[in-house]
């Protein structure tokens, strides 16, 4: 997401700091502390400007939700946002400024019920696909993350991306337990939260492509 650089950010971050986990190695030893309440946590990496994540914090009221966003500009946005929803929702939100290749660092082996990726960058070019964030070193960094059974979403309008990253979860033995090349004709279209991109793309009449991935853990691994 490409933005133009933003006047006092370093200010306007630092307003919404409550909102903000800011030594996010501390999550390892101890996830629920940036909430002040042990409760399941679901994590969404790439969240843009945060739109998705306020509507997980509204709808999973007895989740915490770690969002992550490596743009400061982009995320401080995000922050601002949440800030000015504090009133509509429970405090169960909190964002990370930073890279995701950063995860297993951050975060202690089954932290997470659910992971959502949406609408991550395809990387088109030979070469640069294990940038994506459906590559098999970041699915196998899921596979640690979240507890067994837990489940990856994934909703992109880039049919290469999609079909490559089926082709991933399939090759990483994972057990694909819904997906559809038409979201918003599907039946979880009800329940579905519309991120800033996904109001843009199906605006402009293209499809949503999603999967939802369960990961088993394999025998001894992580128990
Ligand atoms: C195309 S935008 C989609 C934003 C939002 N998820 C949505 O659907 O509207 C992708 C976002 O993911 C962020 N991003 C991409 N790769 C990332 C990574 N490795 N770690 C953290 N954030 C990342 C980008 O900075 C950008 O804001």
């Amino acid at each position: 997401m490409r933005m133009r650089k933003k006047k006092h950010s370093g200010e306007r971050i630092e307003a919404c700091a409550r909102f903000l986990i800011k030594e996010p190695l501390s999550c390892f030893e101890n996830l629920s502390a940036p909430f002040g309440v042990e409760r399941p946590t679901l994590l969404e990496i790439g969240c843009g400007k945060g739109d998705f994540a306020r509507q997980l914090s509204a709808k999973f009221t007895d989740h915490n939700i770690i969002a992550i966003e490596r743009v400061p500009d982009v995320a401080m946005t995000a922050l601002e946002k949440a800030a000015a929803s504090e009133n509509e929702r429970p405090d169960n939100l909190r964002f990370i400024i930073g890279h995701a290749q950063y995860l297993s660092d951050w975060f202690a082996p089954n932290s997470f019920e659910r992971i959502y990726v949406n609408f991550c960058d395809p990387w088109p070019k030979t070469g640069y696909h294990k940038r994506r964030l459906t590559a098999p070193t970041f699915l196998r960094v899921y596979r640690s993350l979240l507890v067994s059974g837990g489940e990856l979403h994934f909703k992109t309008d880039n049919q290469p991306l999609f079909d490559w990253s089926l082709e991933q979860f399939e090759a990483e033995g994972l057990e694909i337990v819904f997906v559809t090349r038409d979201l918003h004709s599907s039946e979880k279209a009800a329940e579905n939260l519309i991120t800033e991109y996904e109001h843009h793309f199906s605006s402009m009449g293209m499809n949503i492509y999603s999967a939802h991935v369960r990961f088993p853990k394999k025998d001894g691994e992580n128990e």
